[in-house]
């Protein structure tokens, strides 16, 4: 299987774009590949060897390099990628009850798609955002400080198909679709919606300032 003329010639119009960012083209491989995922909602075959053909590599190689990094997909990815941090402190503050319950509850496990291909469940590593653990992420946007109810209510309004805001980012998590283009380096024009940092990380240096504690502990 392979791409038709028109979207390969959109796709390669693309690739040259993300290409010409790198003095080597093989150094593109990883946007190349979230750029099939934007296509095809994961790695595809079609898109293995659209990678391969863009930048004069084998299929084995390509396929070397997706299978290493979990963010890429090998097979049909849910609209959102539903992490739920099981990570130390996450998990002793409830991340390991809030996957558990997530998961009994959409009826998947880890790294599984809901029949309506809505939701992909998975664990997460900790994604240094233990300051407002325990942390769940949607197509990499955080949502802080969950509870099973919360976290359930969130998948429940991602299949409901209704907007969801996380806590620190934009006002409406996209689409796997839409954040893979963005990973392969197309701005989606939404980077101003970020919220910046919140008052548990900004903790410390409060602390610090009003200590009158200055760097190198002078
Ligand atoms: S342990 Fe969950 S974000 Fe660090």
């Amino acid at each position: 299987m392979t791409y038709d003329d028109k979207t390969l010639a959109r796709l390669a119009d693309d690739a040259a774009a993300i290409i010409s960012r790198y003095p080597v083209p093989r150094s593109a491989l990883l946007p190349l590949l979230h750029l099939v995922q934007a296509e095809d909602g994961f790695v595809s075959p079609q898109g293995i060897a659209f990678c391969a053909d863009q930048l004069d590599l084998t299929a084995a190689e390509v396929s070397a390099v997706a299978t290493f990094y979990t963010q890429f997909k090998r097979r049909p990815n849910g609209e959102y990628q539903v992490g739920v941090c099981t990570n130390t402190l996450c998990a002793i503050m409830g991340g390991d009850e809030i996957y558990r319950e997530v998961s009994e509850h959409l009826g998947v496990g880890h790294d599984e798609t809901t029949p309506d291909g809505k939701v992909t469940l998975e664990r997460l590593e900790c994604n240094a955002a233990c300051d407002y653990a325990p942390v769940m992420m949607v197509n990499w946007e955080f949502f802080d400080n969950q509870t099973p109810a919360s976290a359930k209510q969130v998948v429940d309004d991602l299949r409901a198909g209704k907007d969801v805001a996380p806590s620190r980012g934009p006002a409406k998590v996209c689409t796997f679709k839409e954040v893979s283009r963005v990973l392969a380096g197309f701005e989606d024009g939404r980077a101003h919606e970020d919220q910046g940092m919140g008052e548990p990380t900004l903790a410390g240096l409060n602390v610090a300032k009003d200590q009158g504690w200055k760097e190198g502990g002078k």
